[in-house]
């Protein structure tokens, strides 16, 4: 069944985001559509951007569907930046058992993060957080990925 919500979704999302070139306008329409489809506590985006010292690099909210969420997350804190530190996506079954978690909405049970790449460097992250524990696994990890194409260069 999630199979197909997938399937369905990724056809949406090449409609949504074909012929456009502002990540913006892709990433408000990404995350719109997979929580139109789910109904997931959370989905939005995270950016690596500067610091406002100019100085440093530090994960930047973005576009997002849900309850108000952290503005920035430094370099491996928390799910989001131990992804970006990794390099990789990282699914949360249980948030409380994931030292260092950044509880920005208390209802927040289970987590996935998936990095976005540009020129082999972490660009951004879509994040999702389920009000429930252990909603994500490799289908949605696989999915998803695929359903972040078109913000990767
Ligand atoms: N829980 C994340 C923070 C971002 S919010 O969930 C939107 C984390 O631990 O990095």
């Amino acid at each position: 069944m999630k199979k197909e919500k997938y399937e369905e979704l990724l056809l949406e999302v090449a409609g949504l985001t074909e012929g456009e070139t502002d990540e913006i306008a892709n990433m408000a329409n990404v995350a719109a559509a997979i929580h139109a489809k789910f109904g997931f506590h959370w989905v939005g985006f995270y950016r690596v951007l500067p610091t406002p010292d100019g100085n440093d690099q530090e994960l930047v909210l973005g576009p997002f569907q849900g309850p108000v969420a952290c503005t920035r997350i430094a370099y491996g804190r928390g799910v989001c930046g131990t992804a970006w530190k990794e390099g990789r996506t990282l699914i949360v079954p249980d948030v409380d058992q994931f030292p260092g978690h950044i509880a920005c909405s208390a209802l927040s049970r289970s987590e996935i993060v998936i990095p976005i790449f540009r020129e082999g460097k972490v660009w951004g992250e879509l994040d999702i957080d389920s009000a429930e524990t252990d909603t994500f696994d490799a289908v949605d990890e696989k999915y998803l990925t695929q359903i972040l194409t078109p913000l990767t260069r």
